[in-house]
Order: structure tokens, then sequence, then C-alpha cells
């Protein structure tokens, strides 16, 4: 089971459309049994597949907050065969608040999910910040997809995330956490996105995807009917680009999976 979580602190980078266009093609294009969890207030990974967030109950924040809930009481399928959610909504902001004093606030989502069975892949959808939330999916993934959206701070905020992956991991002793792509997003061809490009390139030789996401209005417009874009559009660009990045995560799983084996070995 690949646990992979789609990460940046930086609002509007694509995390949610990558998270969610990937969940759906491994479940549609590779038969892959894959649970989706939202862990963002705004619910949008839940919209984009069209279920009505605004008042459901139980979510992710039921899971996370109450000790009894487990996750068959709130996983719930999706218009998409094969792929399951676990929903959120503004109902989230009551967990850092809530679990505050526990001792083991940092690990409750790796715990809820720990005896997970019959999926190949957990994809994780972070919201926008750094805190509590973040390192609970850090804790929960494997791996980490890092969408970067091509403006000019982007870089910086790419440095940030590393900094803390590594603070994770020696904090909490997860080794196995490593960031397995940096995907460049919302390209428009001008100086200064190729020039951050290249620097992006020149930072992250391995972990940077071959394809650039690039501006398509049709993937703006399949969130807005709630639908991916396998449903919406599935021979436009934006389809056949998510598509490609899909498939280049798909392929890394097997290098994944042997530095993972070996972060395992080292430990013991
Ligand atoms: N390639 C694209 N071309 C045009 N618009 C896009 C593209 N990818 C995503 N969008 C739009 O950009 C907006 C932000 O995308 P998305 O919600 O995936 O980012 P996010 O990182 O999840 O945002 P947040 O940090 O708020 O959770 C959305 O309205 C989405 O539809
Ligand atoms: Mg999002």
């Amino acid at each position: 089971m690949r646990r992979i979580a789609f990460i940046n602190e930086k609002g509007g980078s694509c995390k949610t459309t990558l998270a969610v266009n990937t969940a759906a093609w491994l479940a549609q294009h590779r038969d892959a049994r894959v649970l989706l969890c939202d862990l963002d207030t705004q619910g949008h990974a839940g919209k984009s597949l069209g279920v009505d967030v605004r008042g459901l109950k139980p979510t992710i924040a039921d899971l996370l907050c109450d000790p009894a809930v487990q996750v068959n009481d709130v996983v719930r399928g999706t218009p998409v065969e094969g792929l399951d959610l676990l929903a959120s909504n503004k109902e989230m902001a009551r967990f850092p608040v809530e679990v505050a004093a526990l001792p083991d606030r940092d690990r409750l989502l790796r715990g809820k999910l720990s005896d997970l069975a019959g999926y190949d892949y957990v994809i994780f959808d972070a919201p926008p910040s750094m805190g509590l939330v973040t390192t609970n999916i850090m804790l929960a993934a494997d791996e980490i997809v890092i969408p970067v959206a091509m403006t000019y701070f982007a870089l910086d905020g790419c440095a940030e995330i590393i900094e803390t992956v590594q603070g994770v991991r020696e904090r909490f002793d997860h080794q196995a956490l490593q960031v397995s792509m940096v995907v460049p997003t919302l390209y428009r061809k001008t100086a200064l996105a190729d020039e951050i490009l290249a620097k992006l390139r020149e930072q992250f030789p391995a972990e940077i995807c071959r394809t650039v996401l690039g501006y398509n209005v049709q993937i703006d417009e399949a969130q807005s009917y709630g639908q991916t874009i396998w449903e919406y559009a599935p021979t436009s660009k934006g389809a056949l680009t998510l598509e490609a990045i899909a498939r280049e995560l798909l392929s890394r799983g097997s290098t994944v999976a042997a530095s993972a084996k070996a972060a395992t070995a080292s430990n013991q």
C-alpha cells in the first residue's frame, strides 16, 4: 500500500487538483482501490468529486477527535468506482484545538489508518498550512508530492517543506518518509516562470516531475462542476498532462518501495 501526501503550505498550488485526479486515475485506469483523505477545512477534495460536504457527518474530524470512531464509520464511496473518500469540511477546524493536550496528538491519523486493509493507495490532500494537521499527514504517509506553482516565492516555500520533512523524519523517527516528486504547476510561458522552473530542476534533479502542469482552464472548470478531468474533459490537454503526471508517480513506486525498505532495515 503506497501512502502519498500532496503537501505545500502555499495556497492554490494544485494540491487538491493533483490529489483528486491522481486518485481517480489510479482507481479508474489502473483498477486500484484508492482511499482519498481530505484534511482541509475547505473540503475541496470531496467537492471536486461532487460530494456535498457542507454539514456532512461523520467526517475525518470525527475520526480524529473521537477515539470511539473508526475509519470504517467515516469512509464513503464516491461517483468514481474504486475510489473511497474520508471527507472533510469546516468541522476539521476543531481538530488542532481538541487534541492539543494529547501526548499522541501528532500520530492520531497514523493510528486511525494503521490497520487499514483492502487499499492499494492512500492519498492525502493537505491544507495550505504547516502545523499539527500537516505533521499528522507526514506521519501517516511515506511519500510526499510537492506541487509548486510557478510564482516568485515558490522556491522559498519548497525549501521550507524539505526542512519540515527532515525535521519530522528525525523528531518522530519516521525515516521512510521521503519526497518522491516535485511537480511544477500553473505554468505559463514567461521569463520568470522559466527561471523558476530551471532553478527547481537544479535544486531537485531527482525529484522533479518531467511533466509540467500548464495553465488549463478545463481543469478549473471540471472542479467547478464537481467532476474529475477524466469525466469532464477526458481528451483535453489538461487530462493528458494530469495522466502523464499520474503515470510518473506510479513509475516511481518501485524506487520508493526500495528506499522505504532500506530505511526500515537501517532502523532495526
Ligand atoms: N492546470 C490548471 N489550470 C488552471 N487552473 C487550475 C489548474 N490546476 C488547478 N487549477 C485551479 O486552481 C485553483 C487552485 O487549485 P487547487 O485547489 O488544486 O490548489 P490547492 O493547492 O489545493 O489550493 P489550497 O491551498 O487552497 O488547498 C482551483 O480553482 C483549480 O481549479
Ligand atoms: Mg486544496
